[in-house]
């Protein structure tokens, strides 16, 4: 079998690790015992372009139970934990092209390694295969019968293709389920973004001024956490609608000309371009640290800061320090990477287990409405969902009530009121 991971032999540290995550994620065990039972997946082959981490060894276990032939390869170069990909090639016989911190071209030969294999389905995060699979794989197109997307910027990606009639074959946005992003983005991210900037830097939080670009789903988790910790939050937005709620929610919000020059941490998270740039490097402290939670590392202008620096060096494992022209330093964290997924290990179990639930299901939905769904990007239908929470709740021993007859009729209706 063909593969190319870091060192085959982290394949036992890998399966204790995977182990560890299985046991926080009861409801894709749960869809695992069935898939194994039922086999919906039989004979189809899946390019999973996925952050390599324990709960994708837990994904790729349950979609390999459902009868699926999976082939695995990074969505990002700085996410896989060698050990998972190891344990993958090695007991689950899985061809993973994989290796932390490979350089762009080996990122985008990994791709294509996964795409050699003709998959009918894809299954992506930031959707970097779907976009190769569409320029310069297109030969494989009509093989493919339809995809899952796992993130926001990826989802933007696909509706814009959608948009302008490129996209050749139907896709879920696994993103848009609210078991998804209700969870993953918001206490996912805050999280464990939280957890990469601290083991990245071992700084204290408590008592900073923490700038948080993005009050979306992902923002709104790390604000809060950062808050809980003591810093003192301010919030960058364009949308005044976010910028409201973040104000209502008790955060200062402020143009980041502004915020440039208080902030101790700056986190991106807005799935945009250029974020933090020159104008704004140029006003921040003496040790501004920096870091992006967001999909891609283009949210911190790093070219720009290059630019106005004399030279840069690694003070410690993911610290990046940037002399600027004036003797200000400037520290960036993991190549401006995804941070939770560069200095920590990505979102715990417990919010993956929803998330790849339904990655799960909805490649079982797109294997049985094969040819049916139109070319455009799918929401995750409602009664997946609501299974997925359901499954969720009852792994936690969470009971809650039913609608009675009454109240079922009285929602439904119009003629009763004061
Ligand atoms: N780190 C992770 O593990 C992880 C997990 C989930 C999503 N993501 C990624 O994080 C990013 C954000 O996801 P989300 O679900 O929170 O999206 P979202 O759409 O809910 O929020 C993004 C917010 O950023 C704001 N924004 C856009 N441009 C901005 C700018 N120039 N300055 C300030 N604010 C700006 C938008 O108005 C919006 O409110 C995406 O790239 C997504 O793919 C990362």
């Amino acid at each position: 079998m063909n593969y190319d991971v870091k060192d085959i032999n982290l394949a036992d540290k890998g399966r204790l690790r995977v182990e560890w995550a299985r046991r926080d994620m009861p409801v894709l065990n749960a869809i695992r015992e069935r898939f194994e039972r039922e086999k919906p997946l039989a004979g189809v082959r899946i390019a999973a372009c996925l952050h390599v981490t324990t709960e994708t060894g837990v994904l790729a276990a349950t979609l390999k139970a459902g009868g699926a032939m999976v082939h695995v390869c990074a969505s990002n170069p700085l996410s896989t934990q060698d050990d998972v990909a190891a344990f993958l090639a090695r007991d689950l016989k899985i061809p993973v092209f994989a290796v932390k911190g490979e350089d762009n071209q080996t990122y985008y030969r990994h791709i294509h390694s996964v795409l050699d294999r003709k998959p009918m389905l894809t299954m992506d995060d930031g959707a970097d295969l779907v976009s190769i699979l569409h320029t310069e794989r297109r030969e494989l197109l009509p093989g493919v019968k339809g995809g899952t997307e796992e993130t926001t910027t990826g989802v933007i990606r696909l509706r814009s293709m959608a948009d302008k009639g490129v996209l050749r074959y139907p896709i879920i946005a696994v993103n848009d389920a609210d078991t998804k992003h209700f969870f993953d983005n918001r206490y996912g991210t805050g999280q464990s973004t939280m957890d990469g900037i601290i083991r990245a830097t071992n700084r204290l939080i408590s008592g900073s001024v923490f700038v948080i670009s993005g009050y979306g789903w992902c923002g709104r988790g790390l604000a809060t956490r950062a808050q809980g910790m003591g810093a003192n939050v301010i919030i960058t937005e364009v949308d005044p609608l976010k910028a409201l709620e973040a104000v209502m929610d008790g955060y200062r919000v402020m143009p980041m000309a502004e915020a440039a020059p208080v902030g101790d941490f700056f986190c991106t998270l807005t799935g945009d371009i250029q974020v933090i740039r020159k104008e704004h490097f140029l006003r921040m402290k003496d040790g501004a640290i920096l870091a992006n939670s967001g999909h891609f590392n283009v949210e911190i202008h790093l070219e720009g800061l290059e630019k106005i620096s004399t030279g840069k060096r690694t003070l410690r494992e993911f610290v990046e320090e940037y002399r600027l022209k004036s003797g200000k330093k400037i520290y960036v964290l993991g190549e401006g990477r995804l941070i939770n997924l560069a200095a920590a290990e990505g979102h715990p179990s417990s919010v993956m287990d929803m998330s790849f639930a339904n990655q799960a299901l909805a490649a079982e939905f797109m294997v049985k409405n094969r040819g049916k769904l139109g070319k455009k990007v799918h929401g995750v239908p409602a009664d997946i969902d609501r299974e997925i929470a359901r499954l969720k709740l009852n792994s936690m021993g969470v009971k809650i009530d039913t609608l009675t007859p009454l109240q079922k009729k009285y929602l439904s209706s119009w003629e009763m009121g004061t």
